[in-house]
């Protein structure tokens, strides 16, 4: 009996060996493991006729068999799949494709290149700076006193006395100045943190670009009739820009800025939006400049601060800010 098995082992083997695709080696396990007409099982009903003392030793071989077998399966049935894949007369042309899954930039990044793209062709460069900063940064030097309601816990996020997660990019203002001589002509966009309730129109962590101009016999004109120019680029010709008196300790005088847009609706009627708020400027204030150093009275410029996501926000027609913050492929897979 044992010999027997050894027999049908070494023949099965050698199929499984010759088995040329998956169909054949189907037919090779089924002939020798298949549960009834099995030759293994055929051998196997053969136990009883056995006597008691030869009984257990067949029955053990008759079990590493059955094991060794299917493991031989297994390994050739491997075999033939990777053989598959790698020969070209195998491979399936008629299986519908899978769609190439794409990134996209993000909406709010997409705003942050437009504006940064504008601004570099108008002769900016681009500035950076930390995103944890101190109280000189954030507020002092920006002529901001640190009993101003801004630099208040309520609205600040402290890492530390003194130390911060800087409130808007304005402390790159700052930083450029002290590192270097005028003239100046920047960009800096980057994350600010601020302690405001999550909801469809605030998040704790947002998106601000920056822009400063320094230089000698910098004019309001020049404030206006860039920010002007940079509107019409991005929002197109027909945009119409209004400054509106404000206040920011940094500036003096300070303005917001709005847009009015023409949009052209599908049935090719023009229609101009409302005004929309897209940024805090104006020009920087004297005692900025001696912060860092540099001479006020013969060094003037401008300054703004916009803020991306709610630029993409209107550029969109989204109306939850919280939906560019949570990820959902399918909707960030809109804005390609
Ligand atoms: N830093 C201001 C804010 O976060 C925005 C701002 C206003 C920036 C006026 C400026 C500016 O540079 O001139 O609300």
């Amino acid at each position: 009996m044992i010999d027997d098995l050894r027999r049908l082992e070494a023949d099965a083997r050698a199929e499984i060996g010759r088995a040329a695709d998956p169909d054949e080696l189907e037919r090779v396990r089924v002939r020798y493991l298949g549960r009834r007409e099995g030759l293994v099982s055929a051998l196997l009903r053969q136990l009883g006729r056995l006597s008691r003392e030869e009984r257990p030793a067949a029955g053990a071989e008759a079990n590493r068999v059955k094991k060794a077998l299917a493991g031989a399966l297994e390994e050739r049935s491997r075999e033939l799949s990777a053989a598959a894949v790698s020969d070209p007369d195998r491979l399936d042309l008629t299986l519908p494709a899978r769609g190439k899954w794409r990134g996209t930039i993000h909406p709010v990044s997409q705003v942050v290149d437009d504006i940064w793209q504008i601004f570099r062709s108008l002769g900016f460069t681009r500035a950076r700076g930390p995103e944890v900063d101190n109280e000189w940064y954030n507020f002092v030097a920006l002529n901001t006193p640190l009993d101003h309601p801004a630099a208040d816990e309520q609205d600040t996020l402290y890492l530390a006395p003194g130390l911060l997660l800087r409130s808007h990019t304005s402390p790159v203002q700052i930083r450029t100045m002290e590192k270097y001589p005028p003239p100046i002509r920047i960009i800096a966009p980057g994350m600010v943190y601020r302690r405001d309730t999550y909801d469809a129109t605030h998040t704790p962590a947002f998106a601000q670009v920056e822009g400063l101009v320094v230089d000698e016999g910098v004019t309001f004109v020049d404030f206006k009739a860039t920010l002007a120019e940079f509107a019409r680029r991005f929002w197109g010709p027909g945009t119409q820009v209004r400054f509106r008196p404000s206040f920011f300790p940094f500036t003096e005088p300070s303005a917001e800025v709005d847009v009015k847009r023409v949009i052209v609706r599908e049935d090719g009627r023009e229609e101009e939006t409302d005004w929309i708020e897209i940024m805090g400027a104006g020009m920087v204030d004297p005692a900025v400049l001696d912060n860092v150093g540099y001479d006020s009275e013969r060094y003037t410029g401008w300054a703004f601060g916009m803020g991306p996501a709610r630029v993409a926000l209107l550029r969109h027609g989204v109306r939850d800010l919280r939906l560019f913050y949570e990820n959902d492929m399918r909707f960030l897979g809109q804005f390609t």
